[in-house]
């Protein structure tokens, strides 16, 4: 959606993965100011997103308008938005289309109540909207019902991101939202194939997301949900893959984990900056498989700079030498091969370059040909800019 904002793939985190429907103010406080005081803030993390049931049960007042639960959130919404805003970090917020969110609470559905809900959202002081699609009347149609709630942001008085929940893309949603999902939820495994409700992997949700490559850019973003950075399920490895790949993907980085207690492994994977400029790459084009071959895989991401982003992806369970040709990614000559997890210039190479990868790890490389710009953004790492 052309609303000038996520010009570059929204950062920050979210509360589902690791709170799921318990969430209160107190802790949403500690998260605020741990992503001040854990450096993900600066790392370009900006946007603190309450997910489903930070609602009263029922969900809105005898008037009709949604409140907050006077339990978990006895101070408000706007005063929780204050404290985040004093921070420097955005609010984001969570609705649904139909009678009622996915947690079933009853009344908090915006079905028939679109402009009033974004109006209460603007006059919190929201940021960001994440509207999901569960408890749907018979006869809804999902894109007026999606169309509708962006009409009333956008007549709403206040810039908010626009994030459409509906587990599949389709073709009306790069100008209807900022993002939107292309799989079913994630869960925090490699694999996670059979799974009874068709929640995904990391590895499933790469796939997924790879088949909408050509409708991304600046301001329109798909989504394979959160990360799982931290969280337990998966090793230092596969992070590092989920963190490689949605940034060449050009994903939303929401992180999904307790920021308040992060490992240096997970700190090191979630703040790599070099990686992150990947992701925050102007130019907003999402990386694509260019070879794949006994389940090594090679990928490419054009950046702004005319440099080229390389994700060298080992999908079995013993460790590969993975080789990216110049003639893949469109390069010819010799080229500049730098390694932006290892923070290594590896030296100018002719025709190709080859990298031993771990078992489920990625390696994520800068290429650049031809004469290098001074000073190059691999060799000078700038901040990841602020996502708006
Ligand atoms: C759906 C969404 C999840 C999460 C839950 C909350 O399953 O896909 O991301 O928001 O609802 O109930």
């Amino acid at each position: 959606w052309d609303n000038g904002l996520a010009k570059t793939p929204p950062m920050g985190w979210n509360s589902w993965n690791i709170f799921h429907e318990n969430i209160n103010e107190t802790q949403i406080k500690q998260i605020a100011d741990a992503m001040v005081s854990s450096g993900m803030k600066d790392a370009g993390y900006i946007y603190l997103n309450l997910d489903d049931n930070w609602m009263a049960n029922p969900a809105r007042d005898s008037n009709g308008f949604l409140i907050s639960d006077p339990k978990r959130f006895p101070s408000g919404i706007k005063a929780l938005a204050d404290y985040v805003h004093a921070k420097g970090l955005k609010l984001g917020i969570y609705g649904d289309r139909g009678t009622m969110t996915c947690a079933n609470v009853p009344q908090s559905g915006s079905k028939g109540y679109e402009d009033r809900d974004a109006k209460t959202f603007a006059s919190w002081g929201i940021d960001y909207l994440k509207y999901d699609n569960c408890n749907i009347p018979n006869g809804s149609d999902m894109k007026t019902d999606y169309q509708k709630m962006q009409t009333a942001l956008a007549n709403c008085g206040r810039p908010i991101v626009f994030s459409i929940c509906a587990w599949e893309y389709q073709n009306w949603m790069p100008a209807t939202g900022n993002v939107w999902r292309t799989t079913r939820d994630i869960v925090d495994k490699w694999d996670a194939t059979g799974h009874p409700y068709g929640f995904v992997g990391i590895i499933n949700s790469i796939d997924q997301n790879s088949k909408y490559t050509n409708s991304a850019g600046p301001g329109a973003w798909n989504d394979p949900d959160m990360l799982e950075i931290g969280n337990g399920g998966c090793t230092t490895e596969e992070y590092r893959t989920q963190m490689s790949m949605w940034c060449m993907m050009a994903s939303p980085l929401l992180a999904g984990n307790d920021i308040r207690n992060m490992t240096q492994a997970t700190k090191d994977i979630l703040m790599n900056r070099e990686v992150i400029a990947v992701n925050q790459d102007p130019a907003g084009k999402q990386g694509y498989r260019v070879k794949s071959s006994n389940g090594n895989e090679v990928w490419v991401k054009p950046l702004a700079d005319g440099t080229k982003a390389v994700a060298l992806l080992n999908r079995n369970s013993s460790t590969s030498t993975i080789a990216v040709n110049w003639s893949d990614i469109g390069i010819t000559g010799s080229a500049v091969v730098r390694d932006l997890w290892a923070k290594a210039d590896k030296g100018t190479f002719n025709g190709s370059y080859s990298a031993s990868v771990p078992s489920h790890g990625t390696v994520v490389l800068k290429i650049s040909s031809g004469p290098v710009a001074t000073p190059t953004p691999a060799q000078t790492p700038t901040p990841a800019p602020t996502p708006v």
